[in-house]
């Protein structure tokens, strides 16, 4: 994966300012925006696919309610993932992992937040991380894949499946520290830090690992200048637009 030379903008869970978060319509119109990476929320449904939807339960972003978990894919894909954010989006599906890959990754860089809520314990072949792995040894776009997780043991499993798979640790603001005593364990490509959390020592220290800062979820431009003295690599924004426009001079 090459994210050298240039602010990162990733689109999180797509161009989610403008349209119906997770979607493919999302993520199509982050490309078109331009963005160099668009990122998405995986869990798991009952019957065990892979599908992408941030919240446990359905009801904030589908026709549905209940938790995802207690719903098997054929039920999820009847919903319709569009119309609670506008009436223009009815229509719009919760996607699985498979159908994103298809239509977007080998366009894009995308980023695959594992939910940590889907972690379970360990010793099933159809777990999470295997699934997630196999995924993408079969559509061929691992040079395209960062992987990342609130949930260290999900990398831990990820390095292992595949040590050649970029992974990212996502921190919540009080938890920033705990990615150094981590580093030391496995190798990682990005720091994916709560933007507040972030101080010029922290990126100093990360960039001394060879750790990438991808701060999340950066919405005002000022906020992204701010950030950017400070040395990040990149950031996550739900408007990936916006963002091109006001740091094109950066
Ligand atoms: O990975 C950055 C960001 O997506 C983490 O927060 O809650 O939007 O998944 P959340
Ligand atoms: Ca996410």
């Amino acid at each position: 994966m090459d994210t050298t030379d240039r602010p990162i903008i990733i689109a999180h869970r797509g161009f989610r300012r403008l349209y119906p978060e997770n979607t493919i319509i999302a993520f199509e119109a982050a490309i078109n925006a331009g963005a160099h990476m668009i990122e998405l929320d995986v869990t798991l449904s009952k019957d065990r696919k892979l599908i992408i939807i941030h919240d446990d339960t359905l009801d904030r972003t589908t026709s549905g309610s209940g938790l995802v978990r207690d719903k098997d894919l054929a039920d999820i894909q009847k919903l319709d993932a569009g119309s609670w954010f506008d009436p223009r989006f009815q229509g719009e599906r919760v996607p699985t992992l498979e159908e994103v890959l298809d239509c977007c990754g080998n366009r894009i860089m995308v980023n695959i937040e594992i939910k940590a809520s889907a972690y379970e314990p360990e010793g099933r072949p159809d777990s999470i991380e295997r699934q997630v792995v196999n995924l993408i040894r079969s559509c061929r776009c691992s040079r395209f894949i960062l992987i990342s997780s609130f949930h260290p043991e999900v990398l831990v499993r990820i390095a292992r499946l595949d040590s050649s798979l970029p992974i990212g640790l996502i921190t919540e603001e009080q938890d920033a520290e705990s990615v150094f005593p981590f580093s030391k364990k496995l190798d990682l490509y990005s720091w994916n830090p709560d933007a507040g959390s972030v101080t010029e020592d922290l990126v100093r220290e990360a960039h001394n690992r060879k750790i990438r800062v991808f701060p999340y979820t950066v919405n005002s431009v000022s906020q992204a200048k701010a950030l950017f003295e400070l040395q990040i690599d990149g950031l996550f924004t739900d408007d990936p637009a916006l963002m091109i426009k006001g740091l094109s001079n950066v």
